[in-house]
């Protein structure tokens, strides 16, 4: 039976040229690069300029991506940006996107699961082109999250950077098996009763104002080790697959100690997952789709190679995606 799959064509991501270092909080909050660096594997992250907004960002990864497709904006259909730090509260931040990138067709609009955005806006993207609505779909992953840290919370403003990951998707026809390419299987799941253990004190019609990030670090770090080797292990089911399969973990960059607790519970090997959190902090919903860049880019990704991607974040929202390369 023939069916439309979603495959990777093109890949693309932007880091903001601001690096501070561990160091830098140390010299003014009662923190270390030795604590920030062993409860977490960051050692630096990068942070937007002033006036830097993340349709900037979201535009430079858009554009290597489109670059590395080989193709022209009006060739896409829609654009799906997952973000929990818009420009402004509306238009959304991919119609900003759509129009900087002179893509005069087709629609385009914003999808919020913080951490888990990308995952989402992949299992979305892959709606549109499993059901013949769209042919090639460009997803991203774009936050400024220096925008909604407290500088005085050493347990969180140490942990976030800015930064944005884009892929382009397109429509291929495959057999409806394991052995296709393409996006094979998405599992997603959400839990409000959550929602505060992560979230941001403001809002448009709570307080008026942005708001700053508050965690409960602990907690959001019992779910996460829990949940995120479930929801890889469930769409790898699936898939038709096992961990055995995997050949590419690419999670959500949060703590390398997560990853790691997820990677042993799936029985695969680090050498076996993509990182990046040391050198990017936790990006949220641009986490993915950087790292997966990042590989690509040092040529580790083969055609044929099966991927995983899992990330939890904010709501409790969280999940995974099973893709060939
Ligand atoms: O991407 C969205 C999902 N988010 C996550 O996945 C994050 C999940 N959580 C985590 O990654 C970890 O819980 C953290 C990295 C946030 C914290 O690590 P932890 O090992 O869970 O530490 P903790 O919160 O239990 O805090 C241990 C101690 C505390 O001191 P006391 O109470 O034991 O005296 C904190 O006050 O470390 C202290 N602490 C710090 N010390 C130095 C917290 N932040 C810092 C800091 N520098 N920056």
């Amino acid at each position: 039976m023939s069916v439309r799959r979603s495959v990777v064509r093109g890949v693309g991501h932007h880091l903001p040229e601001r690096v501070v270092t561990n160091d830098e909080f140390a010299q003014r909050l009662d923190t270390s690069d030795e604590w920030i660096r062993s409860r977490t594997g960051i050692e630096r992250r990068h942070f937007a300029a002033e006036g830097e907004m993340t349709s900037d960002l979201a535009l430079r990864a858009a554009e290597r991506a489109l670059g590395d497709a080989g193709l022209e904006a009006d060739a896409l259909d829609a654009i799906v940006l997952a973000t929990s730090t818009p420009d402004l509260t509306f238009p959304s931040t991919a119609t900003k996107v759509q129009a900087d990138l002179g893509m005069t067709r087709g629609f385009a609009y914003d999808i919020q699961a913080v951490c888990a955005g990308f995952v989402f806006a992949l299992a979305n993207a892959d709606m549109l082109i499993r059901t013949g609505e769209a042919d090639r779909v460009l997803v991203i992953g774009a936050e400024t999250f220096s925008r909604i840290l407290d500088w005085d919370d050493r347990s969180t403003c140490v942990l976030f950077g800015d930064g944005a990951g884009a892929v382009v998707l397109e429509a291929a026809e495959g057999k409806g098996d394991a052995g296709d390419r393409g996006i094979l299987a998405v599992d997603l799941h959400s839990d409000g009763r959550y929602r505060d253990i992560l979230y941001v004190d403001g809002g448009v019609s709570s307080t008026g104002s942005a708001g700053c990030l508050r965690m409960q670090g602990r907690e959001v770090f019992k779910h996460a080790v829990v949940k995120l080797a479930e929801t890889a292990e469930a769409a790898l089911g699936k898939a038709g697959l096992t961990p055995a399969d995997v050949d590419w973990i690419i999670p959500h960059q949060a703590n390398l100690r997560i990853i790691s607790a997820t990677a042993q519970k799936l029985g695969l090997p680090m050498e076996r997952v993509v990182v990046t959190v040391g050198e990017h902090g936790n990006t949220s919903a641009a986490s993915i789709p950087m790292a997966m860049s990042v590989a690509a880019s040092e040529g580790r990704l083969s055609p044929g190679d099966v991927i995983v991607t899992e990330a939890i974040g904010g709501g409790l929202a969280w999940g995974a995606a099973v893709l060939r390369w």
